[in-house]
């Protein structure tokens, strides 16, 4: 089975074609960061014109790299949430419409399984059941796989996600925008010693998270220090810290109260070496195993679609008649497709 993988959630144009027997034969993708860099986060109009302008030649190019005809492609595999609903509507338009040209099944797929699947697009990857720390820019989820569709979120951020709040913390800072790598870079260059930020909800029972407080922390000190360039460098390499340590207790916990021997971390800031690093830490301390993505699976892109369509649509999943994007889609409302 052969299929053509849509991703057109947020900022980032994703295109891939997705071999059950070969693996990646083609993949493209158009990342809008410059577009939006100006004003500091993703503004939804601009990104949904730029899809529209994308979306065609990005599947041409990738359908002549794999050297592939329209009837080799058994199935078209788009996002249909959650994210921008402008957005998601090209993805869906695009794919619903081909697949009724191309007379192949096509299936709208939810953003954060893609994410969750893409770690087994490596060589390295878990068995079910595990579990997995999903951190993107509008997620921060701790899930409880026990198959593929059977999501149990046992955990999450009750206010901000993990990456939203590194991108304010950007902003904040005066930095741009996405604020994850940029701020990473910035905390190699920062003091170890000079502050210490909170590690939200870590005393309490129980795997939620906070963060909107630590942005809160950021702006405080910000703005009452002397907003030089090397205490800028001693808060990003604080509130990463406290990000980071946070989200290993949270796992810790986590791993304890399933009893499972494998996490995955996936989504956007799963690209984080910081975090990378104590969860292998966390891992090797406790005999277990961490499974990631390579880092550019770690952000959106159309592989990790075309992945999780081939897995529903060889489970005998596909589109009805209607078409329908869903902007705010629960992951723990997916349907169970079955084991690996
Ligand atoms: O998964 P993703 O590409 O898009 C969403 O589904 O949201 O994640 C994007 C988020 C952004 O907030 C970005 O700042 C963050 O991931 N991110 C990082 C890193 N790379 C991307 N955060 C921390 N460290 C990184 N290296
Ligand atoms: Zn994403």
């Amino acid at each position: 089975m052969r299929i053509l993988g849509i991703e057109t959630s947020c900022d980032e144009t994703g295109i891939a074609i997705y071999d059950e027997q070969k693996g990646l034969l083609a993949e493209a993708l158009y990342s809008q960061i410059s577009l939006h860099a100006d004003y500091g986060g993703v503004v939804p109009e601009l990104a949904s014109r730029d899809h529209v302008r994308r979306i065609i030649p990005l599947i041409q190019q990738v359908m002549k790299e794999a050297q592939c005809q329209p009837d080799e492609i058994d199935g078209i595999a788009y996002t249909a949430g959650p994210g921008l609903m402008g957005a998601l509507m090209v993805g869906a338009a695009v794919g619903r419409s081909l697949a009724w040209t191309w007379k192949c099944p096509s299936i709208g797929i939810h953003h954060m399984e893609g994410h969750l699947l893409a770690p087994m697009l490596e060589e390295n990857k878990p068995d079910l059941p595990f579990l997995a720390l999903l951190v993107s820019g509008g997620h921060t989820l701790l899930v409880d796989v026990t198959a593929i569709g059977q999501y149990k979120i046992i955990g999450e951020s009750l206010d901000d996600a993990v990456g939203e709040a590194f991108d304010k913390t950007a902003k904040m800072l005066g930095l741009s925008y996405p604020g994850g790598p940029i701020i990473s870079e910035l905390a190699k260059q920062g003091a170890t010693d000079r502050y210490q930020f909170p590690r939200p909800m870590v005393n309490r029972p129980g795997l939620d998270m906070s963060f909107s407080g630590l942005k809160t922390f950021v702006l405080n000190t910000w703005t009452e220090s002397d907003q030089s360039d090397q205490t800028k460098a001693d808060i990003a390499y604080a509130f990463q810290e406290a990000v980071v340590d946070t989200l290993t207790i949270k796992c810790k916990r986590a791993l304890k109260q399933t009893g499972y021997q494998q996490l995955v971390i996936a989504g956007g800031v799963s690209a984080n070496q910081q975090l990378r690093k104590r969860l292998i830490e966390l891992a090797q301390a406790a005999s277990l195993e961490v499974f990631y993505p390579r880092p550019q699976y770690c952000t959106d892109n159309g592989v990790m679609i075309a992945y999780a369509g081939l897995l529903r649509l060889k489970a005998g999943e596909q589109d009805g008649e209607g078409f329908e994007t869903i902007p705010r889609w629960p992951l723990g409302d997916l349907k169970r497709v079955g084991s690996l």
